[in-house]
């Protein structure tokens, strides 16, 4: 073990080691908070100014990280923010949260997380560990950072230390946050692993190192790829179960009876998030640069991505049933979120559902209590009054099925309601089409 690797161990168990964190959203910012509770120095560095000063007055924007958590810790001086990159140079670990979405063309865009380590490239320094947590492809770190990195002639795992370490925040969850879903982590070297493990290990209950960075790649999209596999298995079961009129809820409550072999999955108006629809296509690219078609994940999102023209059909359908069409008609979205109890729209099947009925000539509108307001094709709309908007809609569509809402007097207010998501379960009630 290198002294560098030792001195900056020492620095982390002593609490004197600063923790920069590039990017303070959805992962980031927690990140933040569970190492400056842990007793670190720790910096955020965002290019958005607003998050930023938020941060800076102990104002959260993230609705897992309560305002009451992160002001303490802001206002005792272990955690601020900045868009001052230079700042950079005096972090001892630099953890990377930013973004990695799909270009146009469904390819990874590692734009950002190449911008990101630039930044740290040019004032990377003896004795810093550098940590990549933003979802990618395998190679990523060994490929695309360690090259940057090194560009200065500084040595890894000797005068640097680098690692991948994928984040599994479930936004919305109550009972695992970042601090008690274990972490995987892999390490360029043994004594990258060391030093990330030690940074880590102040903040998480629970570590799980596996042999390298590519490893710990593939790790995360494993798990997303299983479950966008299984939603996908379980969308074409529920569309199955619609020809032989049976009802796809019934059956995986009762299969989910058996104690062993068995996992449920539910279907629904399609995927939605910044990781189950977007991350499997990191793995399928890099597979088809080695000639390899990945069959699952392509058929998988094939089924999941026609969920939203699967929705409107069955609206247009119900409509059809009571006279009525789809042009012309007024249709309420109750849950534009991707799941259900959160804030986040990104990538939301609620926003396919929406532009594909107004593209068949339905006046559309929308309730979210945790959306005020939307951007949607071109324009921005508001989350109309639940229940005026129940009244005057021909036909609603429950596609976040959110806990406030309260079901039975939906359908009481409601003229049709198409539930994707099993909200009603328990109401009997001939206004209700399930998917
Ligand atoms: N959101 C989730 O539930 C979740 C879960 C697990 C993994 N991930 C992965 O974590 C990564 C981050 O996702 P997120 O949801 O936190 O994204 P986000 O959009 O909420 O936050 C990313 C932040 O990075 C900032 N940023 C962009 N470029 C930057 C740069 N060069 N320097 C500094 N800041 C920069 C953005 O302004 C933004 O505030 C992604 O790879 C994602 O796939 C997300």
């Amino acid at each position: 073990m290198s002294d560098t690797a030792a001195r900056l161990e020492e620095k982390i168990r002593d609490g004197s080691a600063r923790v920069g964190i590039l990017g303070l959203g959805y992962v980031g910012l927690p990140l933040s908070v569970e190492f400056a509770a842990a007793g670190l120095p720790v910096l955020g560095f965002d290019l958005a100014p607003g998050k930023v000063e938020a941060v800076n007055r102990g104002e959260s924007y993230i609705k897992d990280v309560p305002s009451e958590r992160l002001a303490p810790l802001t206002q005792a001086g272990r955690l601020k923010a900045t868009t001052d990159f230079e700042a950079l140079g005096e972090c001892d670990a630099v953890v990377i949260c930013v973004p990695t979405p799909l270009s146009k063309t469904k390819d990874p865009d590692l734009s950002m997380v190449v911008e990101a380590t630039k930044s740290i490239a040019a004032r990377l320094r003896s004795g810093q560990l550098v940590i990549l947590e933003s979802t990618t492809y395998p190679g990523t770190t060994e490929e695309l950072i360690l090259p940057l990195l090194t560009e200065g002639g500084l040595r890894v795992g000797h005068d640097f230390f680098l690692a991948f370490s994928p984040e599994r925040v479930d936004p919305g969850n109550d009972r695992f946050s970042t601090r008690n879903t274990p972490k995987v982590i892999g390490g360029f070297t043994e004594a990258c692993l060391r030093v990330a493990r030690a940074l880590y290990g102040r903040a998480i209950d629970t570590l799980v190192p596996v042999s390298s960075p590519r490893a710990a790649e593939m790790v995360k999209l494993l798990e997303n790829t299983f479950r966008s596999v299984n939603i996908g298995l379980v969308n074409e079961v529920a569309l199955m179960c619609e020809r032989l009129e049976i009802d796809v809820w019934e059956v995986i409550e009762a299969a989910a009876s058996k104690p062993f072999g068995f996992m449920p999955f539910y279907p629904g108006p399609g995927l939605g998030g910044h990781c189950i629809p977007i991350d499997p296509f990191y793995l399928s690219w890099k597979l088809k640069t080695l000639d390899y078609r990945a069959r699952f994940i392509e058929l998988a999102g094939e089924v999941n991505s026609a969920m939203p023209e699967h929705v409107c059909a069955r609206v247009a359908d119900a409509l059809n049933d009571r006279c009525k069409s789809v042009k012309g008609s007024r249709i309420l979205v109750l849950g534009v979120t991707y799941k259900k109890d959160i804030d986040d729209v990104r990538e939301s099947p609620a926003l396919d559902i929406l532009r594909i009925l107004e593209r068949r000539g339905a006046r559309v509108g929308y309730n979210d209590p945790y959306v005020p307001q939307l951007d949607h094709n071109e324009t921005r709309l508001e989350s109309q009054e639940l229940l005026p908007a129940l009244a005057e809609a021909d036909a609603v569509v429950i596609v976040a099925d959110h806990s406030s809402y309260r079901y039975r007097e939906i359908v009481d207010a409601a003229r049709l309601v198409v539930d994707t998501r099993n909200a009603t379960r328990g109401i009997v009630s001939d206004k209700i089409v399930k998917i």
